[in-house]
């Protein structure tokens, strides 16, 4: 059961209990991290889960694969040791790893806690996204200034 200590835009650190084979996004929304929103439900495409790990652990924690970094490719504020939350899977070799995490991320057209999906990134939505993206873009129509969504 790894350890993990997430550092928010704050300062403020916080250490949480991970479980092995989880996501370190399912275990900062498990431990109600703020700041970390997972709103496409680690389909991996949303970049709300965006942290910046510590370069302590960047060989550990391993490099973004094609999907992660296309979608880190429209992220704001991205660095060497961005990385999507979702996207790493935790296990005991990433015992104590610290994960930055942002306050803001890929929201630029609505307000606090929505996400705004650009024409551009829109095209790179595939057929038969994962349901919890459906789910995603019904509560965007409703909540937010988006409204050309259109998915499959
Ligand atoms: Fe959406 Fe990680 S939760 S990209």
């Amino acid at each position: 059961m790894p350890n993990i200590k997430i550092l928010d835009h704050a300062g403020n650190t916080r250490m949480i209990e991970a479980s092995i084979g989880e996501s370190l996004m399912e275990a900062a929304v498990r431990n109600a991290i703020p700041g970390i929103d997972a709103d496409c439900g680690g389909a991996c495409a949303c970049a709300t889960c965006h942290v910046y790990v510590d370069e302590a652990f960047l060989e550990k924690v391993g490099t973004a694969e094609d999907m992660e970094q296309s979608m880190l490719d429209f992220a704001e504020r991205v660095q060497p040791n961005s990385r999507l939350a979702c996207q790493i899977l935790l296990s005991d070799k990433l015992e104590g790893v610290i994960a930055k995490q942002l306050n803001t991320v890929l929201r630029p057209n609505c307000g606090p806690n929505k996400l705004s999906f650009p024409n551009r990134f829109l095209s790179r939505i595939p057929n038969g996204a994962p349901h919890t993206l459906m789910q995603t873009s019904d509560s965007l129509s409703k909540n937010s200034s988006v409204h050309d969504i259109h998915l499959g």
